[in-house]
């Protein structure tokens, strides 16, 4: 049976970067798989064309689709447009509607860019981290959530941290799941020793992982020091999972550990579904729509088709492609096909968007 793909490639460098997954979907398509397209808006463009920022059909169809790819959303033709009907709320919706409570994000060193990181080479050689952040609950949702005036010329402002056991079970199973597929280790943080979160997150990771995963490696970090971790010896993880807040902090961290924005991609999953199992998925590339360089061919396409070898592995349990669209990538590299935001001061020609697309196309057909 085809495997339906929902394509939002939405607004800015969105479709310039999405064309380019087309043609590798083209790829796979002719190469032994079945992925059904179809495409639709979202963002800016959607909100042009009848006024918000994600229909009410859309999200009939992402609610349907066994993944949804997602380019990028906004920028300044819409600045002034309504709160409530802004690009960005048409992505809030999704993740909201498809409840995905698990964001995934990978840090990935290729070899060929290791000098790009802002660490040592050797520190960052070979690096293979997947930050598994919870995305639904936390302080970013609890309430209260105010600006209290105090009546005394002072006021408090009030966030709350609140997670229940069963969002802590959902997001740690997947982390653990996750950890199966790849080097086997968890590594959970929390801040335990100031925060009462802190203490149910440890104890619900624990408790998962005694009854269901205890194949897999597990141990427990304080945020912080984790952070520390992080950009000292980052080799050390495979698998992290956090919550909300330090999940935000914790994967801009690692991803900077690795180089390029055009480069980091993303998935965000929801729970499984009763009938098939299969979890309602999102995936995009970390960066926006780049309005800067919009329309002009430069946007680096590989995060966006990271992003659908996420969709791969994750989705479609075609790990063997997934692996196959990574290597092509790390070939194409390799070679030296840089797009602009991939060269450095010593200079040299950059690539365009189709050029690097059309590369990682030749590198899947094995004629690079
Ligand atoms: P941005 O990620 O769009 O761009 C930041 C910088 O990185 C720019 O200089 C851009 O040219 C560069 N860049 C980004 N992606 C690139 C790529 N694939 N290849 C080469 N260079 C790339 O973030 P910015 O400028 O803060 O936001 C621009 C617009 O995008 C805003 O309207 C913002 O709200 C929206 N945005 C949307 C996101 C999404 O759809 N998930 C995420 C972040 C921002
Ligand atoms: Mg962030």
């Amino acid at each position: 049976m085809a495997h339906d793909l929902l394509i939002l490639a939405g607004d800015g460098i969105g479709p310039e970067v999405m064309g380019e997954v087309k043609k590798v979907v083209g790829w796979f398509n002719a190469n032994g798989m079945d992925f059904a397209v179809e495409e639709d808006l979202v963002g800016g463009c959607a909100y042009d064309a009848h006024g918000q920022a994600v229909s009410d059909a859309t999200m009939d169809k992402a609610l349907k689709a066994d993944a949804v790819l997602l380019g990028a959303v906004g920028g300044p033709k819409w600045d002034k447009v309504p709160y409530e009907v802004r690009p960005e709320a048409g992505l809030l919706r999704l993740r909201k509607d498809l409840e995905l409570f698990a964001n995934l994000r990978p840090a990935k060193c290729f070899d060929a860019l290791a000098d790009f990181s802002s660490l040592k080479r050797e520190l960052v050689e070979g690096l293979d981290i997947l930050i598994v952040r919870e995305l639904t609950g936390g302080v970013y949702f609890g309430e209260p959530k105010e600006i209290r005036d105090l009546g005394n010329g002072q006021k408090r402002a009030i966030d709350t941290q609140v997670y229940d056991t069963y969002e802590i079970d959902r997001i740690a199973s997947v982390a653990f799941e996750l950890a199966r597929v790849r080097d086997n280790r968890v590594c959970s943080m929390e801040k335990r020793n100031v925060m009462r979160s802190g203490v149910l997150w440890h104890d619900v990771v624990e408790e998962v992982h005694k009854a269901r995963y205890s194949d897999v490696q597990l141990n427990h970090m304080l945020a912080d020091a984790g952070g520390m971790q992080l950009v000292r010896r980052p080799k050390q993880f495979d698998v992290i999972v956090t919550d909300n807040l330090f999940g935000d902090m914790l994967s801009d961290v690692a991803a900077m550990l690795t180089g390029s924005l055009g480069m980091l991609p993303s998935a965000s999953l929801g729970a499984p579904d009763a009938a098939t199992g299969r979890r309602k998925a999102l995936y995009e590339p970390v960066h926006g729509s780049a309005p800067d360089i919009a329309g002009k061919g430069l946007a680096n396409p590989i995060a966006c088709i990271l992003s659908f070898a996420m969709a791969l592995r994750y989705s479609f349990e075609a790990g063997e492609a997934a692996d196959r669209l990574e290597r092509a990538v790390e070939q194409v590299l390799a070679q030296g096909v840089r797009t602009a935001d991939l060269i450095g001061p010593e200079g040299g020609a950059p690539a365009s968007t189709v050029q690097m697309g059309d590369a990682i196309v030749a590198a899947l057909e094995g004629n690079a």
